[in-house]
């Protein structure tokens, strides 16, 4: 059931800790970022910290990095491979869902608002808690499926066109940029798989090699589980890969109904 106020300890105080910009900084960029401790028994802030733009490296990431390593060490988020690959760094800034490290300063105006991803509950500051999506992620079973036996030396080959229908889907990087921007998502992803998965899903689908289409269409045709998608078309949108769930749910969807004639 969805709730419309915010819980308790989810409201913001308003005393969060300023951390000024060195003297002498010209370009000083202001970064108000999320902060919450479960530990402290208090309710999350912001905490501002001033950067001078001219000793920082360009992107979002430089700039957490810079206040983690000279500011405040406490500060916590996710990041690994920082170039778009890992997909462990996506958060909330000014208001979008994206990369920290492929999301540059200088293309967001003002003062820079970063925030958890949203709709999802949070463990500290920038890390939000991925289990029940990575729950959704191991119910579509994202792994080729197969009953033929496996062809004697050799492996389950690809046409080049076959190879071309995974093109827009492996390139995923379960980010949840778009589920947590999915406004069905939100209100329902206690059974809407939501777009990240439902792509995962579909790229299974769509694998000419894959034995289990009838069972995998099966376990998507429920009224949440896939059709809770209302084509809003925020995940297409805001995908740092440049993929669009939404036309992976509708070829999906198409599949249903194709077999259903
Ligand atoms: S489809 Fe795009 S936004 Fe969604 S999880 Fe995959 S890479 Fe991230
Ligand atoms: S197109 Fe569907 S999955 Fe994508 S944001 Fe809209 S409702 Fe969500
Ligand atoms: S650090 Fe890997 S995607 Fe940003």
């Amino acid at each position: 059931m969805a709730t419309f106020t915010l819980p308790k300890n989810s409201k913001i105080r308003s005393d969060g800790k300023v951390h000024k910009a060195t003297e002498g900084a010209k370009r000083v960029k202001k970064f108000k970022i999320y902060r919450y401790d479960p530990d402290s028994g208090k309710n999350p802030s912001y905490d501002t910290f001033e950067l001078d733009l001219d000793d920082c490296g360009p992107m979002v990431l430089d700039a957490l990095l810079k206040i983690k390593n000279e500011v405040d060490s406490t500060l916590t988020f996710r990041r690994s491979c920082r170039e778009g690959i890992c997909g462990s760094c996506s958060m909330n800034m000014n208001g979008s869902n994206g990369l920290a490290c492929t999301t540059a300063i200088e293309d967001l105006k003002g003062e820079i608002r970063i925030t958890p991803l949203p709709h999802m509950d949070v463990i500290r500051d920038l890390v939000p808690d991925f289990t029940h999506f990575y729950a959704q992620y191991a119910s579509i079973r994202p792994w080729l499926q197969t009953v033929s036996p496996t062809p004697s030396g050799k492996e389950r080959l690809q046409s080049p066109e076959q190879r071309e229908k995974l093109d827009g889907l492996y390139e995923c990087i379960l980010c949840a940029c778009c589920s947590t921007s999915c406004p069905s998502y939100w209100w329902n992803s206690d059974k809407f798989l939501g777009p990240a998965i439902l792509l995962q899903a579909y790229r299974w689908l769509a694998d000419s090699r894959d034995e289990m289409t009838g069972e995998r269409l099966n376990e998507l045709e429920d009224p949440f589980r896939l059709y809770r998608c209302h084509t809003i078309m925020n995940c297409a949108n805001v995908c740092p890969k440049g993929l669009s769930p939404a036309k992976a749910i509708a070829e999906t969807k198409k599949m249903m109904a194709e077999r259903a004639i």
